[in-house]
């Protein structure tokens, strides 16, 4: 006995070279549910007689595809930084003003006041709740979360303790990502290798608390990727997946240094050389993608797509959702943005907010449609990627599945 059966659907199964795979053409139909895994999937004609089902939803031709996942955010901190982007709009560089001890230090400030004393989770959660039910409403099932506005263990872990939280208060699957290499905090300005030490210690707390994976920043100004190769050592010791921000303003060897720890993937990648292609190309990691980041900072480099798609690099697109470079809490309008600031498919954005998304993150039980993933889907007012993509303010979804259950209509 099913669950649910959906029928009359143009399912978008996101598998690599069979029918569907990118909403183009068509393929199955009807989808069915049981236990929160897909149980069964076909032609409407073929569902199989004598299967009962209590619930069948006639998705009368909507396009089905895989729920979404947000593979890089920073939605759990305190504070905004909507003057940062009025000096930047009257001039300012997002350099100067970190070196003024704005940037990622103001929110820091912030982070850390809200979440010092009792009930600092709680503060942070309902500060960070409404980004997240605003991802969820543009049709989320997963987000990556990253620390890294907190520099310190307390601040840390409080990060991810709300990240965790908001995973048991709100419908969707959240991965956490320990970030205490985002940078250098102000008291252990110009010791960025004690600042170091402090956080391979740390790696086994933030593991306890829920991060299944590091990040870094590799960036002149932040983290050079030697004292990263020590960082990701020990966190792989640790059974940490390892993750890197990465030639966002300048080429520090980030992509070869994901490579060398065998990282789940490389982000942002607007400065990025052949070799680094080559690099992630021969590692199979994953380019993640983060327009929003490139249209608020109006930065005009681009990440070199031609030659990832070249390469067979796969590329995920993430919001990048952050209150300095990208406060943006929507994923269908990053797809949309990857497409039209660095030329995606709407098929390759679709692919790179679902399957390639979900390789981010290490996760093979989601990002596609076949018998036995989770039954994490979207149901959209739209035909195909193109109609999906095309939409930069309110998505056309229709509903919204976790694990089976209908949490969005
Ligand atoms: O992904 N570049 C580093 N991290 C963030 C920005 C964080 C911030 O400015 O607060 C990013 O763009
Ligand atoms: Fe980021």
């Amino acid at each position: 006995m099913w669950d649910l059966l959906i029928r009359r659907a143009r399912l978008a199964t996101m598998q690599p070279g069979a029918p569907g795979a990118a909403a183009v053409e068509p393929g199955p139909s009807a989808l069915a549910v049981e236990g929160g895994r897909i149980a069964w999937i076909g032609g409407d004609q073929a569902v199989p007689a004598g299967v009962g089902t209590p619930l069948e939803l006639d998705a009368e031709g909507r396009l089905l595809t895989p729920g979404l996942v947000d593979c890089h955010t920073h939605l759990v901190h305190a504070g905004g930084r909507a003057a940062e982007w009025e000096a930047r709009l009257g001039g300012a560089t997002y350099q100067e003003l970190a070196a003024q001890g704005g940037g990622i230090l103001s929110t820091v400030r912030a982070t850390r006041e809200a979440a010092g004393g009792a009930g600092g989770v709680d503060r942070l959660v309902s500060e960070s709740r409404p980004r997240l039910e605003a991802l969820l409403a543009t049709g989320v099932t997963t987000v990556e979360v990253k620390s890294g506005y907190g520099l310190d263990e307390p601040t840390e872990l409080a990060m991810l303790a709300a990240a965790r939280r908001l995973g048991r208060l709100l419908p969707v699957s959240v991965q956490a990502t320990f970030l205490g290499a985002h940078a250098v905090p102000p008291e252990f300005a110009g010791r960025p290798d004690a600042y170091l030490d402090l956080l391979v210690n740390l790696l086994s707390a933030a593991a306890a608390a829920g991060a299944v994976a590091v990040d870094g920043y590799c960036e002149a100004g932040a983290f050079t990727a030697a004292q990263l190769d020590q960082l990701f050592a020990a966190a792989t010791r640790e059974g940490l997946r390892v993750k890197l921000h990465a030639g966002q303003f300048t080429d520090q060897g980030g992509a070869e240094l994901v490579a060398r720890h065998h990282g789940l993937s490389a982000d942002h990648l607007e400065h990025l050389s052949p070799a680094g292609v080559a690099a992630l190309a021969a590692a199979g990691a994953v380019a993640v993608l983060l327009p929003g980041a490139s249209l608020t900072l109006r930065d005009p480099a681009r990440p070199p797509v031609a030659a990832l798609r070249a390469a067979g690099v796969p590329m995920a697109v993430a919001t990048d959702c952050n209150p300095g470079t990208s406060p943006l809490t929507s994923l269908t309008a990053a797809m949309s943005l990857a497409c039209s600031l660095y030329g995606l498919t709407p098929a390759e954005a679709l692919a790179g907010a679902t399957r390639v998304g979900a390789k981010a993150l290490g996760l093979a039980d989601r990002g596609q449609l076949t018998v036995g993933r989770r039954a994490d889907l979207c149901l959209w007012r739209a035909e195909g990627a193109a109609d999906l993509c095309q939409s930069i303010g309110a998505p056309p979804l229709a509903a919204r599945l976790v694990e089976g259950r209908l949490v969005h209509a």
